[in-house]
């Protein structure tokens, strides 16, 4: 029978802050196909994250298909807007959430989980920030703009940078993109559709640059909307899961387990030929060029 297979693989999951994301679903198929999982939780929110974990918040949606709860071998501080302990200003190092943790750059986070792990075979990027998203692009300040870049789309190139020499040959990176990149999605502002086309662009390129270098694939799923929390301080979230739904060729609402599904497969061996790809998992929606419902004429 063929199945996925990723016993005795290590992944690193960047964006893991509770169980409503796509990070935490795709940790859950990672796990369910035998992974050993270490995950990056934004500092500032490292401390809610694990005190609600360790006060058993999470325990039902740990729940592996074989009965078992998905374990974490370690959970790292890490804001991926920063790569070197020099380039945080001393305001965030200051900041209550940020003082008492150190080594949280990307640098720091992909030394330390190869000391203290050794090498990974998988690494996903499924994090995202843009501190204007509610601003239309037409009202968006260049700090923001720039912010969002940084966050979101230079993130996953300094997470390549620093873990690429550290993952086995063979191995595979993974990002998650919106349609956004190359559609207008209105509502979809502060420079986050600009972010997502760095970084579908970026895929391919880092497919070249880290193929050659390190032998690692690099892909990208462009996923359909999902009320996360980051999804929900777009403020139209709901409205998008209701419209792709009404409107894609399968007209299902897009669970986060389907994304993980993927996110599995183009992890492991089976996808061993799958590099520099945007993957939509969407329902189909992406194929589509016309909405199916119409507004009533006046
Ligand atoms: N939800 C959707 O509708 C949707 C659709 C397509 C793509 N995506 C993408 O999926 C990815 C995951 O988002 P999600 O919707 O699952 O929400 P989520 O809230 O579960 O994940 C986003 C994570 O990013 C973390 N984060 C923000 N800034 C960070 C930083 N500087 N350093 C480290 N971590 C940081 C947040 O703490 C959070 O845990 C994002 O790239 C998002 O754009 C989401």
């Amino acid at each position: 029978m063929l199945s996925i297979d990723l016993r005795g693989k290590k992944a690193f999951i960047a964006g893991i802050g509770d169980d409503q994301g796509f990070g935490w679903a795709i940790a859950k198929m990672l796990a369910a196909a035998g992974a050993t999982l270490y995950i990056g939780t934004w500092t500032p929110i490292l401390n809610i994250f694990t005190t609600a974990w360790k006060n058993g918040k999470f325990d039902a949606s740990r729940e592996l298909p074989n009965g078992s709860l998905m374990e974490f071998a370690q959970v790292y501080p890490l804001d991926a807007s920063f790569d070197y302990p020099e380039d945080v200003p001393q305001e965030i190092r200051e900041n209550k959430r940020y003082k008492d943790v150190s080594a949280y750059t990307v640098s720091e986070v992909a030394q330390q989980v190869e000391q203290e792990h050794g090498k990974i075979d998988i690494l996903i990027h499924s994090l995202a920030n843009g501190p204007e998203v509610k601003n239309p692009l037409l009202k968006t300040s260049r700090k923001g703009y720039l912010a969002a870049l940084s966050a979101s789309a230079y993130s996953f190139v300094s997470l390549i940078q620093h873990f690429g020499p550290r993952m086995n040959r063979g191995g595979s990176a993974l990002t998650l993109s919106y349609l956004a990149s190359e559609r207008a999605i209105p509502g979809y502002g502060g420079g986050m559709s600009s972010a997502k086309a760095a970084l579908e662009s970026d895929t391919k390129m880092l497919a070249f640059e880290a193929g050659r270098e390190w032998g690692l694939r690099i892909n990208a799923v462009s996923a359909g909307p999902l009320a996360s929390r980051a999804a929900k301080a777009i403020g139209m979230i709901e409205k998008m899961v209701l419209y792709y739904e009404a409107n894609s060729p399968l007209k299902e609402e897009l669970k986060a387990e389907q994304v993980g599904a993927a996110a599995a497969f183009l992890s492991s061996p089976l996808a061993s030929a799958i590099t520099g790809e945007v993957l939509y998992v969407d329902n189909g929606y992406h194929a589509m060029g016309m909405a199916t419902e119409v507004p009533k004429e006046a």
